[in-house]
């Protein structure tokens, strides 16, 4: 593989788009704001999976150990919902944690909407991968990009 191509993981966790119930709106968005953002040429390993504590980390776990991803960024799965469970299976894989991300894009969120209270979204490392959760709504993937991403290149450079 090239080296020099930085790969990054996204991530759609829900059981209705896994299930083809509805189309995966958040991965194509998270895709194109990486296109937009970024000069460099990077490649997406782009996955849609259900609801599922062990499928979230064994797929978490493949992207950072495997696939070489230097950036996971998950949509959906971080609400109150007895389903949604990306942020706990997200603390589970991480060797250190990165609340500030989480209380950042809440913080920014909740200017725009009230419900972003109900959003349980955080971040961390594990190993030299920096993994990042998004809400599940398409719009709420800006909103929130916008406020973290000037801290994502160097975050990504201190654990490389
Ligand atoms: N954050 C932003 N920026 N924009 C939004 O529209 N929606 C909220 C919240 N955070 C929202 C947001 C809503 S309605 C919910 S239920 C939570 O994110 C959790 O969403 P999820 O379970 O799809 O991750």
């Amino acid at each position: 593989a090239d080296e020099s191509i930085a790969r990054i993981g996204v991530l759609t966790i829900s059981d209705r788009a896994s299930q083809g119930v509805y189309e995966d709106l958040g991965g194509p968005a998270i895709q194109a704001y990486l296109a937009d953002v970024l000069i460099t040429s990077f490649e997406c390993y782009a996955c849609v999976i259900p609801d599922d504590q062990s499928t979230i980390e064994q797929t978490l776990i493949d992207l950072c150990d495997n696939q070489g991803c230097c950036l996971v960024v998950t949509t959906g799965g971080t609400g109150p919902s007895k389903r949604d469970v990306t942020p706990e299976s997200t603390e589970s894989v991480c060797d250190k944690l990165m609340p500030g991300f989480g209380e950042l894009m809440r913080k920014v969120s909740l200017e725009k909407v009230a419900t972003a209270i109900l959003s349980r979204q955080t971040a961390g490392i594990r190993g030299e991968t920096l993994i990042v959760n998004l809400p599940g709504k398409p719009k709420a993937i800006a909103e929130c990009l916008d406020a973290v991403f000037p801290a994502i290149p160097y975050c990504i450079d201190l654990i490389g």
